[in-house]
């Protein structure tokens, strides 16, 4: 990829996208669950650009979503309505009506007082819901506490108790068909055990089902597949599926697994311009185009992101805090990191921004965000504008007085 060119054709901040990457990310996690039927559904809210989804939706995949807006996006996409999903812990009324008379495949439920909602709502519209049932199975995922989501301690779905209970309620209403249940324990996964005890936890709970005559169609495994961001170990696809297919002996279920920075983080890169240099005390710093508000998981987790630096500078490597433009002393994208002397306009480019990266952005500072560009088969493409002044005032300035 030619970082350079890039940058001088879309300048910076810009985020950059290989679309090829991704298809081979899709593939291998695709064929690790050949033997079952499965459909991975995107995990929209990894990267919601709707030319990344439509890429997405071309190679068969669906859509795991958490607002409407994620819904109409992946319909826009061409994902079809059989092959859409909707989760999260708050869903509105006027969002589930719309989802009902989408007729996607399910509504993931997370409460027992989602599920009334849902079954009033399918009455009001005559309708019958189909849902599945998000199981929190008290699991502890090994990863960074703000992206843990399958303990109790979490908002996220209901306990096997409450789960069964849920089933039996929708199995016994008109307006809702029980067809599927669904876990995910957290995100940027890489230890494979506790993804097995928890499968292990659903699969028994849907055999209990089956005593009582429930019988579902879809075993939701979620996302949550780590990535190397630095030198973390990552689980295998071909491991992954084998340890959740083995808890599944004797059930007749569709897997559905819902990737998002499996597919996407990797794929993805960040470029942005460096402004100046600067020295505070023995303290160096490399101030930068991008800001916190292009990328925000150095910020908000202390994520590390690899960073490469495309200079002349021969000099020596010194330890420098790589930092933005933004009002806040969280605004950094790497601190203590080994870089040469800069120059006025070297190109830095942080990796492994393709999930979580532009989606999480804002426009705190009156920034616009950045522009995105898809690469595939060697040729470039702008997939989102630049944001300019006018498009952020778009909405304030009829209110002027
Ligand atoms: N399914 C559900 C129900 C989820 O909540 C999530 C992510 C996924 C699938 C996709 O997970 P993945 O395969 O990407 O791990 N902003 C954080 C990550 C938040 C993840 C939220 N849920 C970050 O930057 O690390």
């Amino acid at each position: 990829m030619n970082f350079k060119e890039l940058a001088s054709e879309y300048k910076t901040p810009l985020y950059v996208y290989d679309l090829d990457y991704m298809s081979e990310q899709y593939q291998e996690l695709k064929s690790a669950f050949k033997g079952r039927k499965s459909i991975l559904a995107y995990a929209v809210k990894a990267n919601s650009n709707l030319s990344v989804v439509k890429h997405f939706a071309d190679l068969g995949s669906g859509a795991d979503c958490v607002s409407i807006g994620e819904v109409r996006r992946a319909f826009l996409a061409g994902i079809p309505a059989y092959k859409i999903i909707f989760s999260g812990v708050g869903k509105c009324d006027d969002e589930i009506r719309e989802a009902i008379e989408k007729d996607i495949l399910y509504i993931n439920v997370e409460s027992e007082a989602e599920l009334f909602r849902v079954e009033s709502i399918a009455k009001e519209l005559n309708r019958t819901s189909r849902i599945s049932i998000r199981v929190n199975p008290n699991i502890d995922p090994q990863t960074h506490p703000y992206i843990s989501t399958g303990l109790h301690d979490n908002k996220f779905g209901v306990d096997i108790g409450t789960a069964k209970r849920m089933y039996i309620f929708a199995k016994n209403s008109e307006a809702l068909e029980p067809v599927g249940v669904h876990f995910h324990i957290g995100s940027q996964l890489t230890h494979l055990e506790p993804i097995y005890e928890a499968a292990v936890i659903v699969a028994d709970m849907v055999r209990s089902l089956e005593a009582i005559d429930i019988e579902l169609k879809f075993f939701d495994i979620g996302g949550g597949l780590g990535i190397t961001y630095d030198d973390e170990v990552t689980i295998k696809p071909y491991d992954y599926a084998q340890a959740i297919l083995g808890t599944l002996k004797g059930l007749d279920l569709t897997v559905i697994c819902e990737p998002g920075r499996f597919l996407t983080a990797n794929a993805g890169y960040f470029l942005t311009k460096v402004l100046y240099e600067k020295q505070n005390g023995t303290k160096k710093f490399v101030v930068v185009d991008g800001a916190m508000n292009d990328l925000l998981r150095p910020s908000l987790y202390n994520a590390y992101h690899k960073i490469e630096a495309i200079t002349d500078s021969t000099s020596e490597v010194r330890k420098v805090d790589i930092v933005g433009p933004v009002c806040e002393s969280g605004d950094f994208f790497a601190k203590d990191y080994s870089l040469p002397e800069l120059n006025h306009n070297d190109l830095l480019v942080v990796h492994s921004a393709g999930a979580y990266g532009f989606g999480m952005g804002s426009n705190y500072n009156t920034r616009g965000r950045s522009a995105e560009v898809a690469v595939q088969d060697g040729k470039a493409r702008l997939i989102r504008k630049r944001e300019n002044f006018e498009d952020l005032i778009a909405l304030e300035k009829e209110f002027l007085v």
